[in-house]
């Protein structure tokens, strides 16, 4: 079985991308042949700077490698060292419909706030696509705001088969994490580095705590019985603890006489001792730098050649 996913260097990874992606993404390099990628194409929708990019993705790297991913298991890469993709992307556009992409929901999502609504915006889907289909890739763990993406990427398979043959596409099935699916922010809509209610992965100690200080509450008093179902605290919470402990936290915020403060601070001190051992290890990869370089370089080595057989087999298709 192969398993995908890639994820943008557009600046600091939130505890929902770890949630939702690079967790169940680790969790899956022991089920099968793993392949995980920084999507530094797709980022030049949104990031314009090249220092930043850099930068970003450079980040990234040490960021997925702390969290757990195991280059020994996992073939990790930057997916602009696999030109070869954007090929592909070019033949899945002759055979994608425009009603298709117009309907996809996160280009009216960014053009509404402002992002430029560029060709490689519109596109986006598409690169998608040939990121997951040149790999003929089985699975592909993301979250709930990527499913539609899935569902084009389905789709495009099938017409690029109806046209040149059945089977040449490999039609991928995304595994979507019911409680990772879609992680609450501060104010308890969906973790987005676009809404400003953002907890970064690898967030001072001091930062953490205020970040957790400022998740939105109702206005109980301290003495009086509070509502654990709806709160976003409990509901972060639950994401680190075990049931037992989360059963426990919830019995203490029906049985009053404690502030949303004293249950903020047990949500960071879950928070900060699940990422300490990460954080050591994102300090070891920041001081040899040289090892990520290297990994990424045998990555992109090995996803290259998986790449290059798929277009040999894609380009004789189509009539190259
Ligand atoms: P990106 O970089 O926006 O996000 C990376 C992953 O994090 C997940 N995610 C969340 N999951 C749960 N709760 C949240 N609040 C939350 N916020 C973000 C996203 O669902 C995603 O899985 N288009 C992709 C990158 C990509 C890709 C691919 C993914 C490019 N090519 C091929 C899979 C396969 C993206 O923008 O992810």
């Amino acid at each position: 079985m192969r398993i995908l996913s890639g994820i943008q260097p557009s600046g600091r990874l939130h505890l929902g991308n770890y949630l939702g992606m690079m967790q169940p993404a680790i969790q899956l390099q022991d089920e099968g042949e793993a392949y995980y990628f920084i999507a530094d194409y797709h980022s030049l929708t949104t990031t314009t700077d090249p220092e930043a990019l850099r930068s970003y993705s450079k980040d990234l790297a040490l960021d997925f490698l702390a969290c757990g991913l195991d280059p020994g298991k996992a073939v990790f890469f930057r997916q602009s060292d696999v030109p070869e993709v954007t090929e592909l992307a070019w033949m899945l556009s002759c055979v994608t419909p425009m009603g298709l992409l117009e309907r996809c929901h996160s280009f009216k999502d960014k053009t509404s706030r402002g992002i430029a609504a560029s060709h490689g915006l519109f596109a986006y889907p598409v690169l998608m696509a040939a990121d997951i289909l040149i790999y003929d890739s089985d699975l592909v763990p993301v979250g709930q705001d990527q499913k539609q993406h899935l569902e084009v990427t389905r789709d495009i398979a099938q017409k690029f088969n109806d046209r040149y043959g059945d089977g040449l596409l490999k039609l991928p099935t995304p595994r979507i994490r019911s409680e990772t699916a879609a992680v609450p922010g501060l104010d308890g809509q969906k973790m987005s580095k676009s809404y400003g209610n953002t907890i970064d992965l690898f967030e001072p100690e001091k930062a953490l705590r205020k970040k957790i200080m400022r998740i939105v509450t109702d206005s109980t008093p301290v003495e009086a019985p509070k509502d654990p179902d709806g709160s976003y605290i409990v509901q972060l919470y639950q994401l680190f603890a075990t049931a037992e402990e989360t059963a426990a936290l919830k019995d203490q915020f029906r049985a009053g006489g404690r502030g949303y403060g004293d249950f903020k601070q047990i949500l960071f001190e879950k928070i900060r001792d699940h990422f300490a051992g990460i954080r050591e290890s994102r300090l070891e990869l920041e001081n040899q730098p040289w090892k990520a370089e290297e990994v990424l370089h045998h990555g992109a080595h090995k996803a290259r050649s998986v790449a290059r057989m798929t277009m040999e087999r894609i380009r004789a298709a189509v009539g190259f």
